[in-house]
């Protein structure tokens, strides 16, 4: 995709927003919400919610179900690699070619599932893959799912609202959503020469936004203007969300995709877990705003997944007969 110029920006710290109104649809205080919703999309990148309503217990269920999972014998956690699977389901092995690229390796393994779809001309539509030795996790994973999925409307309602649109705009393409759940582990790392061995190396998602949950030891980071690494620091009962790349596209650059990785210096075991918010795979997007500011394409969102993940996520590696 031709992405509109990143625009760079200057912030000291990551603002909280109280999601309250969204959730709950309280018109009379919304208009508070979606201003800050606006300065922190435009000014940069991330927020984080407070008030989401996501039930603590699914959370706590999915994050113990996370732990079982990344304990498993490693002949376990390879039976579902995602390199077995066309459709990148599954399980990312410690030191996946990921956003690192040609600079060093990551220290993080994850396990990603998606919607499931009958196979057909999509590439990226077909099943999970579900580890044997751990059914509970399947359960863990849809709930989470499924209340992700929930705060993802009323967020995309904000968007909409921040960026002067109908408050619906953005949902029905977001109806058949490629949406991507992934559990994270990062083990603890000794720091050194930071471009060789990091948790996740610098990168901007590939969705619409990102809904991070992360534990409490920190590691993640946003890049500002002046090129330091503003620390995201966990915020108990919050979620942090991030602009994706799309809805930049989508804004035309007036949302920011902002550039961040982790590292952790903690000494433990460091969890978090991600729901990637995607559009419907057919969704044609281009800028909706600001269009005064240079001439773009449209771009199939698709494609574009599709792209982001052949570049970042290992593949099934075809097998001769
Ligand atoms: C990601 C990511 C941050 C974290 O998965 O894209 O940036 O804290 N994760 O794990
Ligand atoms: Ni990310």
């Amino acid at each position: 995709m031709i992405m509109p110029a990143a625009r760079i920006l200057d912030f000291p710290e990551i603002p909280v927003v109280d999601a309250g109104p969204l959730v709950r649809d309280d018109k009379a205080a919304m208009a508070a919400t979606v201003e800050q919703i606006a300065r922190a999309c435009e000014d940069v990148g991330f927020m984080y919610i407070r008030n989401h309503d996501v039930p603590r217990p699914a959370l706590e269920h999915i994050v113990a179900e996370a732990k079982r999972f990344f304990s498993l014998p490693a002949q376990e956690k390879k039976s579902v690699a995602v390199e077995n699977s066309p459709q990148f389901r599954g399980y990312l092995p410690l030191e996946y070619t990921g956003n690192e690229g040609e600079k060093g390796k990551n220290l993080q393994e994850g396990f990603m599932v998606m919607h499931e779809r009958p196979l057909d001309s999509f590439p990226m539509h077909g099943p999970n893959q579900w580890p044997a030795a751990l059914p509970s996790l399947r359960t863990a994973m849809w709930d989470y799912f499924t209340a992700m999925e929930k705060l993802a409307s009323p967020l995309l309602r904000g968007f909409a609202l921040a960026l002067g649109l109908d408050r619906g705009f953005f949902d029905e393409s977001h109806q058949n959503p490629m949406s991507v759940l992934k559990l994270n582990h990062y083990p603890p790392q000794e720091v050194m020469d930071e471009t060789e061995i990091i948790g996740v190396g610098g990168h901007c998602d590939g969705g619409s936004f990102t809904i991070l949950w992360q534990d409490s030891l920190g590691g993640l980071e946003v890049r500002n203007k002046s090129g330091d690494w503003v620390g995201v620091p966990p915020i108990d009962g919050t979620f942090v969300i991030n602009i994706a790349n799309l809805l930049q596209f989508w804004t035309n650059g007036r949302f920011s995709s902002t550039e961040h990785r982790v590292i952790n210096r903690y000494g433990k075991d460091r969890y978090s877990i991600a729901f990637f918010v995607y559009p419907g795979h057919k969704t044609v997007i281009s800028p909706v705003v600001d269009q005064s500011r240079g001439k773009f394409d449209s771009v199939i969102c698709g494609e574009d997944m599709l792209k982001y993940f052949r570049r970042v996520y290992p593949q099934r590696v075809a097998q001769s007969a």
